[in-house]
């Protein structure tokens, strides 16, 4: 696709990717109701984003398609978790693209960046959450080379 640029996010980019964090959410909501909907959502999408824009451990890069941001990606360098032998770790918190710009492999370009940006910072294992109800992430993230490490369950007390 031309007309693509992929950067970092600046400050002016702070209301879309707030606004692209609550579609996230209402895109999670459909497969499970129970997650809050982006309206719901959009305090604390603000403040996360807030801490992240000015942490030097987080890194926002966004898509923008004829100077229209269309979607970002959201990494961090953070410790790991304690059982594990590597102190820090890659991060990447939220992803998401507008419906018009999936399966191109913009995500692929995002993530080459993020990487890139990690492995600077002498990381070597990336991680992340990902619904299992949610297919396209799922398939997404095995198509990078992604695999489960530790799975989190729920169970409903009232059944
Ligand atoms: C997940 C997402 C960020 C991936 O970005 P992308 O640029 O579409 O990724 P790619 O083009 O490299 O596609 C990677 C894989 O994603 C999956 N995928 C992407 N769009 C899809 C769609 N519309 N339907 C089904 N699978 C899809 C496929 O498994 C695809 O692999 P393939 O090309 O071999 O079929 C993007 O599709 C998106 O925003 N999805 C909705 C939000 C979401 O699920 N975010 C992740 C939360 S953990």
């Amino acid at each position: 696709m031309s007309n693509i640029v992929i950067r970092k996010a600046h400050k002016q980019d702070f209301d879309t990717v707030v606004r692209l964090t609550c579609e996230l959410q209402d895109y999670l909501r459909r497969f499970d109701r129970r997650y809050k909907s982006g309206r719901a959502f959009r305090p604390t999408a603000r403040k996360n984003v807030r801490k992240n824009f000015s942490s030097r451990h987080s890194r926002i890069l966004v898509v923008e398609h004829s100077g229209r941001v269309v979607g970002f990606c959201l990494g961090q360098v953070r410790k790991g978790f304690d059982v594990y032998l590597h102190d820090y770790i890659g991060f990447l918190y939220d992803a998401y693209l507008e419906p018009g710009f999936r399966k191109q492999g913009l995500m692929g370009q995002m993530l080459r960046q993020q990487f890139a940006w990690m492995q600077k910072r002498k990381v070597r294992y990336v991680e992340l959450y990902v619904d299992p109800l949610n297919p396209v992430g799922m398939g997404a993230w095995v198509k990078y080379g992604f695999r489960p490490l530790m799975i989190r369950m729920r169970k409903d007390l009232k059944k």
